[in-house]
């Protein structure tokens, strides 16, 4: 008699039938059914194992664990930052990207520093290939080893036989169980290897790397799925025609998810960008309309981007409003102020708003700075290029408050700015010490003002 039993479970709702089912008969979600596998045996046996269940008090848990060794450095500083200090040990990463970002790259890259055995599971490229882009990226680390498999069971094995202290899985949607039906990279297959995966990281203490493609909508494959099963979740993204790579935490059970990572893709490799700004302000255009830079906190770290807007007469009803890294509920709101506070007719023109650089703004602080470049660009006076400004606006027009303004005063005189134009908030002492020209205004029509002329 079979132990095991196969069935499809509707990811949305838990509905169970024998037979993959286009649309669910429950909730009536399409496409949401994934194969599991359930083992009678299994469920029969689980209460005997009750014994080897009991109860810990924390106190005495915290006298047994040296946190000092939980994490550990792997060199790639803007990674460990990220993770939030270092790598967790028996942690599951999943790192997501789209295709052809440097996925492959940036682990082969973070595990090239490590002095333990690192297993390097490749599924989508053969050894050959990997050696040749380890060649490209000069690495020459002696405790890699790479296995070119993509049987669950098989890695299982090697794993608990190799006792690693690193697994790299390039990729997950590469991996199958046999037990199951369904082919490599459906949610069903995925979502079992990953448990049995991360199962394995907690049981034998090895942190784990798992590489996910992002499917064509945007979402990790696997309907977020996966998200909820591992650990920590990476984003690794950056625009097709910039160097620039962002990482990015969705999740993090160990660390804040404010963080992020900067890099640049060089022919050997990824370097880490230790001043983002200054990157991000590279390819300026002085002496354009339209254009304003603005200090923004990602995580604990500053970094000035340039706001850019381009603002045409509409011939037709609709006027157009475009955003790029930034909000577009947030430009609606800002373009009403503009219109009723400051008399801009805006209702008759299209509005094109572009963060440069990849970067995304989801702090209020840049406001400011996105009415002041609008401005500039309907009047077509350039914005005074020393000057950086900050601050919230609020829907009467006033400028508020931000958090972490010493900081990025602090930023912006380090990369050469003369002024900077904040809100009307008390500031600490260590401002006083600075060379930069600091104007506190308390409304929108001042604060442009002092910009423009
Ligand atoms: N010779 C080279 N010089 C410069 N950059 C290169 C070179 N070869 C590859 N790259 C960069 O590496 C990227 C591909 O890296 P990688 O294979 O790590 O990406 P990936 O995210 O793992 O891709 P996949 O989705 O195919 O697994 C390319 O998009 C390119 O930017
Ligand atoms: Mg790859």
């Amino acid at each position: 008699m079979s132990t095991l039993r196969r069935k499809f479970v509707c990811q949305k709702c838990g509905f169970e039938s024998i037979q993959w089912l286009g649309k669910c008969p429950n909730c009536s979600s399409w496409n949401s059914f994934a194969e599991e596998i359930e083992s009678k045996q299994k469920l029969k046996s689980s209460r005997s194992k009750l014994e080897n269940s009991r109860l810990v008090n924390l106190k005495s848990i915290d006298k047994t664990i040296d946190h000092s060794n939980l994490r550990f450095n792997t060199g790639f500083d803007e990674f460990d930052r990220v993770l939030g200090g270092g790598v967790i040990q028996g942690s599951v990463v999943l790192i997501a990207g789209d295709p052809g970002i440097g996925k492959s790259t940036l682990l082969l890259q973070v595990v090239s520093n490590l002095n333990e055995k690192v297993i390097y599971v490749t599924g989508e490229e053969s050894i050959e290939q990997i050696k040749f882009r380890s060649t490209r990226l000069k690495i020459k680390n002696e405790n890699l080893f790479i296995l070119q498999e993509t049987n669950l069971n098989n890695i299982l094995h090697i794993i608990e036989r190799e006792n690693p202290k690193v697994v790299v899985i390039d990729s997950i949607q590469t991996i199958y169980n046999d037990l199951l039906e369904g082919a490599p990279g459906t949610i069903g297959q995925i979502r079992e290897c990953t448990t049995y995966l991360m199962n394995l990281a907690k049981k034998e203490n090895i942190a784990i790397f798992i590489i996910g493609h992002i499917t064509k909508d945007g979402l990790i494959a696997g309907p977020k799925a996966l998200e909820h099963i591992v650990d920590t979740v990476l984003q690794f993204s950056g625009e097709k025609n910039y160097s620039f790579r962002i990482l990015r935490a969705i999740k993090n059970r160990f660390g804040s998810t404010n963080e992020i990572g900067i890099f640049e893709m060089h022919t050997d490799g990824l370097k880490e960008v230790a001043n983002p700004s200054q990157v991000f302000l590279s390819e300026r255009e002085y002496g354009a309309s339209g254009t304003v830079v603005t200090p923004i906190i990602e995580g604990t770290r500053p970094i000035l981007v340039e706001v850019q807007a381009l603002v045409t007469p509409s011939n037709f009803g609709m006027p157009q409003r475009v955003t790029t890294g930034f909000d577009y509920r947030r430009l609606s709101i800002l373009l009403a102020v503009l219109e009723k506070r400051l008399n801009y007719k805006l209702s008759q023109h299209n509005v094109f708003l572009n963060i440069a650089g990849g970067v995304e703004i989801d702090e209020p602080s840049a406001d400011l700075a996105v009415c002041a470049a609008i401005v500039s660009s309907i009047k077509d006076i350039p914005a005074d290029s020393l000057t950086c400004m900050v601050g919230e606006v609020g829907l009467s027009g006033e400028i508020r408050s931000v958090s972490n303004l010493e900081t990025r005063i602090m930023e912006a005189e380090k990369l050469g700015f003369k002024k900077t134009i904040i809100p009307s908030q008390v500031l600490r002492s260590i401002v006083s010490k600075s060379k930069i020209e600091i104007v506190q205004c308390k409304n929108l029509t001042d604060a442009i003002k002092e910009i423009l002329e």
